[in-house]
């Protein structure tokens, strides 16, 4: 063969597999997340405006969602669970609808409020639904949640894999608390199927997105001040070191109600996201390389009486305070510090 016709076969070579994506991991990507919307319709008996702005619930996250479809290039959206207040099908109906005008895909897990509760004397309560059948209403256009199952492994872009985890227990009401547990833990079966997934994806970039954390954000967290303890998965120490063992290096959570932050531990990134419903009602927009994350935390629009309410809502609650934020200005200040973050922008070199 003439040289000039190896070097036409070699460039229509070149041109197909380019085409095809061969050997080419994601460059740049764009997503947002989203985390607990706690979505509870207002007519629903017993929804306010609390600490949680029930009522406001489904408006807050229509704008968030609003928001989010005006930036442009994104590729997916992350929600980080606390999907419903408590698992009323009304409630997943309502979110669906509002997570389906997303013009990408979107990705769920699921947080402590998404599964049955389990009936107590004191609480007048609502249906609410099994965890399998709220994971299978969100089986979407997009993958993820698979039939029959609460977590799932997707890869989300090229090289990019999405490992979802289902942490929390059964809602079942704890009187020395005055709660239902809101606390997690890993099942010894779900930690041999993500031992096997991280294993069979060691090659490419793992992000895992899960509603309980791997790791403490406060004093309060380590000393398990109201519980907090159970803002962090029980056996994380177990599913850290699988983890780290195989390479993962990101975990995306939930849960914590405080805005966008990181810590790392052991090589690997803890990024934790803002709540939608409850004060500083925020979301954060990521940019990603297979080296890099960036990220731009939001505010959710809403009229200025709503953020009024969600702030003062927020300074009255006495629940939500770690022991250093004492009803004081000096307590106030840090509480709203915890909570707010210091920073609305970050940049992280994972790899
Ligand atoms: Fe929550
Ligand atoms: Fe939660």
């Amino acid at each position: 063969m003439k040289k000039q016709a190896w070097v036409s076969v070699l460039s229509i070579l070149i041109l197909v597999l380019a085409c095809a994506g061969f050997g080419q991991a994601f460059e740049k990507i764009k997503f947002a997340v989203i985390s607990d919307p706690h979505i509870s319709l207002p007519e629903q008996k017993g929804i306010t405006d609390g600490y949680k702005l029930g009522l406001k619930t489904v408006m807050l996250t229509e704008n968030a969602v609003a928001e989010i479809n005006k930036i442009p290039d994104l590729r997916f959206v992350l929600v980080a669970g606390d999907l419903t207040n408590d698992a009323e099908p009304w409630n997943i109906d309502v979110l669906r609808r509002i997570l389906d005008s997303l013009k990408v895909p979107y990705f769920v897990v699921l947080g402590n409020h998404d599964l049955s509760l389990v009936p107590h004397e004191k609480k007048d309560q609502p249906m609410s639904l099994s965890k399998y059948t709220v994971a299978g209403a969100f089986i979407g256009r997009s993958g993820g949640m698979v039939p029959g199952m609460t977590y799932y492994a997707q890869e989300v872009a090229k090289d990019l894999v999405l490992v979802s985890f289902d942490t929390s227990r059964a809602q079942v009401f704890v009187p020395e608390a005055n709660l239902n547990d809101f606390g997690g833990k890993m099942d010894p079966g779900q930690l041999r199927w993500l031992e096997s997934v991280i294993k069979k994806y060691q090659k490419k970039t793992v992000m895992i997105l899960t509603h309980h954390s791997l790791v403490p954000w406060g004093e309060g967290d380590k000393t398990n001040h109201n519980y907090w303890g159970w803002f962090r998965l029980d056996n994380s120490d177990e599913v850290r070191a699988l983890l780290k063992k195989y390479g993962v290096r990101l975990v995306f959570s939930g849960h914590r109600h405080i805005s966008t932050r990181y810590q790392k531990v052991d090589d690997i990134y803890h990024v934790v996201h803002p709540a939608l419903s409850t004060y500083p009602m925020r979301y954060t927009v990521y940019e990603m390389t297979p080296q890099e994350l960036s990220w731009e935390v939001k505010n959710v629009p809403a009229p200025a009486e709503v953020w009024e309410l969600a702030k003062k809502n927020f300074l009255a609650n006495k629940w939500w305070r770690g022991p250093e934020h004492t009803e004081t200005p000096e307590g106030d200040q840090k509480y709203l510090e915890f909570y707010e973050g210091t920073e609305m922008k970050g940049k992280i070199a994972y790899k």
